[in-house]
């Protein structure tokens, strides 16, 4: 990581900051963002000197021009973003829905377009997905297309943008933060789920992190999706 840059689009909550926290000890200079300036800037400070913050949302395409021209060259983007559109399929809105796919197909596609140029030969782009995906579950269906969605996306970038490796991280249930809205709820959840898991247990920021670090370094490691659920497609 050393003398590194890298930008974590998404990156000012739960894996995202761990991620700029660990990038950033092992000596890159990090950036991450938010849709609000003021909670990436709080966020950044939060996470060291050596995180700094900016602002995008990956549903205006002209915030992600101008991220693109701030941050200049660049070895390690990752697209951590995630908005959600949970519920029945007979009762979505269309907003919600456009808003989950801008985070994490559009969102990327357009990230793709105007940082293609400034990332480095030997530098690396990372998607992010999830595991419903792969385990669908009733009123997950939005969540499972577009988690789909930016794995064919990372397939593709890899093969149109070579050698720019293009990857993509399918993490499980993982305590980032943004289940804490469940309540109480939450610990029979996660209990429910590690009990279930090969892993037997729930994912950490920490977990996904280090693998994030993995995919973004390795040099042979292209077009792929890396399942670091513990094991939670398959049960
Ligand atoms: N946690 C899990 O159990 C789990 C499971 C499977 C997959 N994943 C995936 O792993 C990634 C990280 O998960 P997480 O739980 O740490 O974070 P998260 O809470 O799901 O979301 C990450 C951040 O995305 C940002 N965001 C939302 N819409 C955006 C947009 N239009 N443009 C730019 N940023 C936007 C938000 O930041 P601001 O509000 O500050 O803008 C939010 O804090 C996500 O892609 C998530 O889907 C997580």
């Amino acid at each position: 990581m050393h003398g590194k840059k890298m930008l974590i689009v998404g990156g000012s909550s739960g894996i995202g900051l761990r991620l700029a926290m660990d990038a950033a000890a092992g000596g890159a200079d990090v950036t991450i963002t938010s849709r609000d300036e003021g909670t990436a800037a709080t966020r950044a400070a939060a996470a060291g000197a050596l995180v700094r913050a900016a602002r995008a949302d990956l549903g205006d395409e002209e915030s992600i021009r101008a991220l693109a021209e701030w941050v200049g060259e660049l070895d390690y983007l990752v697209s951590m973003a995630a908005d959600h559109a949970n519920g029945a399929v007979t009762g979505l809105d269309r907003e919600e829905v456009t808003r989950a796919f801008d985070a994490k197909v559009i969102g990327p596609i357009l990230l793709a377009k105007h940082f293609a140029k400034r990332l480095r030969p030997d530098g690396a782009i990372l998607l992010f997905s999830g595991v419903a995906a792969h385990r669908p579950a009733p009123g997950l269906a939005v969540m499972a297309t577009i988690n789909g969605a930016a794995e064919y996306l990372a397939q593709a970038l890899a093969v149109e943008l070579a050698p720019l490796r293009v990857n993509a991280l399918s993490p499980g249930i993982v305590d980032s933060g943004s289940w804490d809205a469940m309540g109480k709820d939450k610990d029979r959840f996660f209990a429910e789920t590690a009990a279930r898991n090969p892993a037997r247990r729930i994912g950490q920021p920490a977990d996904i992190a280090a693998a994030a670090l993995l995919a973004l370094t390795n040099p042979f490691l292209t077009g792929t999706t890396l399942h670091v659920d513990g094991g939670g497609r398959l049960a």
